[in-house]
């Protein structure tokens, strides 16, 4: 049995109906003609909808590099993520650029891409490891996706795959402890202080201008990590998923896991309380409402 084969039976068999195992038998090795979505066969379709993604992924285009950023994902699982939600050459948008883990993703999976990035040295790493990999550039505008998104066609991208920017506690903690701890986090976002229901606010206003430009019926993935902070574990995934849905103009369709087995485990708390060592974060799978 094939490495890929042992997983499908621990995640997913049991709920697999007789009817749907039979028409994933039919076409197995060959992507269904009726096929809407991807370019999946059946058993690799399968695979693509386990809840929890455990799969280790390569340190690999100038992954170092990358590494200047404290968010950066591993195209390769943006790479899964993007063929898993479109076709081959569909138009895939990031209005949270970074350094293009998901322009980097699209690229890997034969898809075209377009990224924003507040920040114009991260879209100058992502130019750099796209020279030193030769591999095809994206599109990536430098600019704030307040304003950047409203210049884009409406109905012009089939998936949206991004990774938003950290409710920006860390710098609270400086400005009122000298001794706080400097996080590779804070790196990444220049705003202001923000109370969490002002980032979650800045958040609905963005998904919601990510809303037009993104065809009928798409999808949109999500990474938000939950966090732990003042003696308090936020269900942040949660938080804003429900926000995103009130708006009428998403509906959640997935909250997946992604384990990164890079991740190493710190000590919290010990020896007196429980905190946990998060080695995971959320992907919000939502689909865009019709209005
Ligand atoms: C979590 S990081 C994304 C990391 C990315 N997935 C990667 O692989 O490099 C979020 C990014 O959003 C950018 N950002 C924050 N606010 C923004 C805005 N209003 N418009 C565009 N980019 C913004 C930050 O500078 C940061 O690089």
């Amino acid at each position: 049995m094939s490495k890929e084969n042992t997983q499908d039976t621990l995640f997913g068999d049991k709920d697999i109906t007789k009817k749907s195992k039979s028409e994933e038998n039919k076409n197995k090795g060959k992507v269904a003609p009726n096929n809407k979505l991807n370019n999946l066969t059946g058993s690799e379709w399968k695979f693509s909808t386990k809840s929890v993604i455990n799969k280790p992924y390569p340190v690999n285009l100038q992954h170092k590099l990358r590494s200047q950023h404290g968010g950066q994902k591993p195209p390769d699982l943006c790479s899964d993520l993007i063929r898993t939600f479109t076709k081959k050459n569909n138009k895939v948008l990031d209005p949270f650029g970074g350094v293009g883990g998901t322009l980097l993703g699209a690229t890997l999976a034969n898809r075209r891409a377009v990224g924003i990035e507040i920040e114009n040295k991260w879209i100058e790493i992502y130019k750099e490891v796209c020279q030193l990999e030769k591999l095809r550039e994206e599109e990536f505008i430098n600019g704030d996706s307040k304003i950047e998104l409203d210049k884009l066609r409406k109905n012009s991208f089939d998936f949206v795959l991004t990774d938003i920017p950290y409710w920006n506690i860390d710098k609270l903690k400086k400005t009122r402890s000298k001794t706080a701890r400097k996080s590779k986090l804070s790196q990444f976002n220049e705003d202001e202080l923000q109370t969490k229901e002002e980032w979650l606010a800045d958040m609905v206003e963005i998904f919601t201008k990510t809303h037009r430009v993104l065809k009928d019926d798409k999808y949109m993935g999500v990474f938000i990590g939950d966090i732990y902070r003042d003696s308090k574990y936020h269900l942040l995934g949660a938080e804003l998923a429900k926000e995103l849905e009130d708006t009428g103009l998403w509906t959640l369709k997935a909250n997946l896991i992604w384990y990164d087995v890079s991740k190493l485990l710190h000590v919290y708390g010990y020896p007196s309380a429980f905190v946990p060592s998060m080695i995971h974060q959320n992907i919000l799978i939502l689909r865009k409402t019709i209005v």
